[in-house]
């Protein structure tokens, strides 16, 4: 399987496309060389390989959108520090012991391009890098307290209270009939935690940022989350398996619980689509430059990738 373009939606949002090269540029620098070893190598296919970078985006959007007097370095270590979680989640996810797929971004995932001791190791080093990253800070706009609060808010995003617990309860739910709110909460935790410390630490930069509006960029990330991850289940069903570069009905072999199994495609678009207007409707309300990330939030509910 390969993946034909990196994401054809893309071409109508520029910015995302000019943001990307500054994005790829710091998870590249964040890495060890490629040739250091055969970790080193797994690490580079499962990490350079076209992912959207819908996390790192979210930290570049939230940095213009607020106007962070920081450097630019920094939100460049951020970015990367929030994608190479994520890239870590998908190499574990794709495992045989969780969602047993052999595709991923279009190419074969790390367990089968390598093997699968690799695709562990290449995941535990990955997470770790995504922390140690951020210690490498070294900004004089940025207070001790400022630095140390970002680190905490993406290691409790992928710990035991968030990304891993959603991760087992994901796989705990499988062949089970569950509530909706049950699902909520899931994908909250395996998806939303991790975008929501991408928003939030944005916010932490901001000094003197009032209280109501940290609320709501927490909310609005909360409702992002939720429905990108509303609209991953549904690409799994009615995707385009050459333009997702995933295996499609990967959810209903194994019996997943995800939205379109529980309510339905049609439901659930229009679970995500009531979740975007809320999203799009917190932004609004927000006295910040906020027309690149509720055009990201549009594409999140529209997109084919
Ligand atoms: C897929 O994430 C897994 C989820 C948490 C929904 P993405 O759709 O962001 O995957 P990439 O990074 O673009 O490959
Ligand atoms: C994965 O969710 C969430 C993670 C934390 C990795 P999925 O299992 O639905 O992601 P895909 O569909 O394989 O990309
Ligand atoms: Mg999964
Ligand atoms: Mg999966
Ligand atoms: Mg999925």
């Amino acid at each position: 399987m390969t993946s034909k373009v990196r994401d054809p939606s893309f071409n109508s949002l520029p910015f995302l496309n000019k943001n990307l090269k500054r994005i790829d540029k710091a998870i590249l620098q964040s890495l060890p060389p490629k040739n250091l070893s055969k970790i080193s190598k797994a690490i580079h296919y499962s990490v350079l390989n076209g992912g959207k970078r819908i996390r790192p985006q979210l930290v570049l959007l939230m940095a213009e959108a607020l106007k962070v007097d920081v450097n630019p370095k920094t939100i460049d270590l951020m970015a990367a520090s929030g994608e190479l979680i994520h890239c870590y989640s998908l190499i574990h996810d794709d495992l045989p012991s969780m969602d047993n797929d052999d595709y991923r971004r279009g190419k074969l995932s790390c367990h089968k391009k390598f093997d699968e001791a690799t695709a562990i190791l290449a995941g535990d080093a990955i997470q770790p890098l995504a922390l140690e990253v951020l210690t490498t800070i070294n900004d004089k706009k940025l207070k001790p307290e400022q630095k140390l609060k970002i680190i905490n808010l993406f290691a409790k995003a992928c710990g035991p209270r968030g990304m891993v617990e959603g991760q087992s309860r994901d796989l705990d739910a499988e062949n089970r009939k569950i509530k909706i709110d049950e699902l909520d909460e899931i994908h909250h935790l395996k998806t939303g935690k991790l975008i929501e410390a991408c928003v939030e630490s944005i916010c932490i930069l901001k000094e003197n940022l009032p209280k109501k509006h940290l609320k709501a960029f927490l909310n609005f990330a909360k409702k992002f989350g939720l429905a990108f991850q509303i609209k991953d289940d549904i690409l799994d069903v009615i995707g385009d398996e050459k333009i997702l570069g995933k295996p499609l009905n990967s959810d209903t072999k194994h019996n997943k619980a995800t939205y379109p199994s529980i309510i339905g495609i049609e439901a659930s678009q229009e679970r995500a689509e009531r979740l975007c207007t809320e999203a799009l409707k917190i932004l609004s309300l927000l006295p910040y430059d906020n027309k690149n990330l509720i055009k990201l939030s549009k594409f999140i509910i529209s997109r084919n990738k």
